[in-house]
């Protein structure tokens, strides 16, 4: 028997990176999962398969999260897909750096997009239907890089600073509905997110972690699951899976 046997849960940005280890995780311990992606089809399919494999149930949830109609729709069609929405985990991001003096507003706009907008039309799509259930578990994935910022990502800090603050608020006005709204900050994780990080650029940040190396998708999964399974009387929190990079 696993721990989430019967909920139902999405994960958006599942195609990949953070996002797949979390909903194979979610999977292991029994949840449904809707695996959202945007445009890496095979990706999202065998993400699918793969919890198949394991003897899980997954289904595809393709849609833009930029844009409020497809993100909202989305998420109103998984519910209806898995008899219900129990977990939500808002994981789907995107960089576009550049520094802030040569920033264009598109790439301002298309991270601010995706990585903040893209969590509120999501995550006030599924609270009537959470709140319906008495029940709900949301985790935030936010970056170290929203607390303590980063040259050259000054849309993608303040979309993560802000994915912070947001949970706050979020997980006060839910409480009483026993919704947890929780955020889980990444360090640099090995992902295609960060392979795009030069080479370099890697080495002098691996010295700045004082475990000595970049994290694994699967530890990120571990620390949402364990909200998730295990967070009953936790809510508003932000928890950092950074090797010690940020304390
Ligand atoms: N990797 C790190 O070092 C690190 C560190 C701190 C925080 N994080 C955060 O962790 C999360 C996951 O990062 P990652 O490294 O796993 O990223 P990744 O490997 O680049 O994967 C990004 C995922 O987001 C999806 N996505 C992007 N834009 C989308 C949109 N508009 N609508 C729907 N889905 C969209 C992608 O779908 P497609 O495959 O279809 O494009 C993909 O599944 C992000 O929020 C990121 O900011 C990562």
């Amino acid at each position: 028997m696993g721990r989430l046997d019967g909920k139902a849960a999405l994960v958006t940005g599942a195609s990949r990176g953070i996002g797949r280890a979390i909903a194979v995780e979610l999977a292991r311990e029994g949840a449904k999962v809707a695996v959202n992606y945007q445009s890496s089809d095979a990706k999202a399919q065998a993400v699918v398969d793969e919890i198949s494999k394991l003897g899980g149930t997954a289904i595809l949830a393709k849609a833009n999260l930029a844009d409020r109609e497809s993100a909202r729709a989305m998420v109103k069609n998984v519910a209806e897909e898995l008899g219900g929405l129990d977990i939500l985990v808002n994981n789907a991001g995107i960089t576009r750096d550049r520094s802030l003096r040569k920033m264009t507003d598109e790439q301002w706009e298309e991270v601010i997009g995706t990585n903040l907008n893209g969590y509120f039309y999501t995550t006030s799509a599924a609270i009537p239907i959470m709140t319906e259930g008495n029940f709900g578990r949301i985790v935030n994935i936010s970056s170290m890089n929203g607390q303590i910022g980063a040259f050259g990502q000054a849309n993608y800090s303040a979309s993560k600073g802000g994915i912070i603050a947001f949970t706050k608020t979020a997980a006060l006005e839910l409480a009483p509905t026993g919704i947890t709204v929780n955020t889980v900050s990444p360090g640099f994780t090995e992902t295609d997110m960060f392979a795009e990080v030069p080479e370099k650029v890697q080495e002098s940040i691996k010295k700045r972690i004082p475990m000595g190396r970049f994290g694994q998708p699967a530890e990120i999964a571990k620390a949402v699951s364990f909200l998730i399974t295990d967070g009953d009387y936790i809510t508003g929190q932000q928890i950092n899976v950074n090797g010690g990079a940020y304390m």
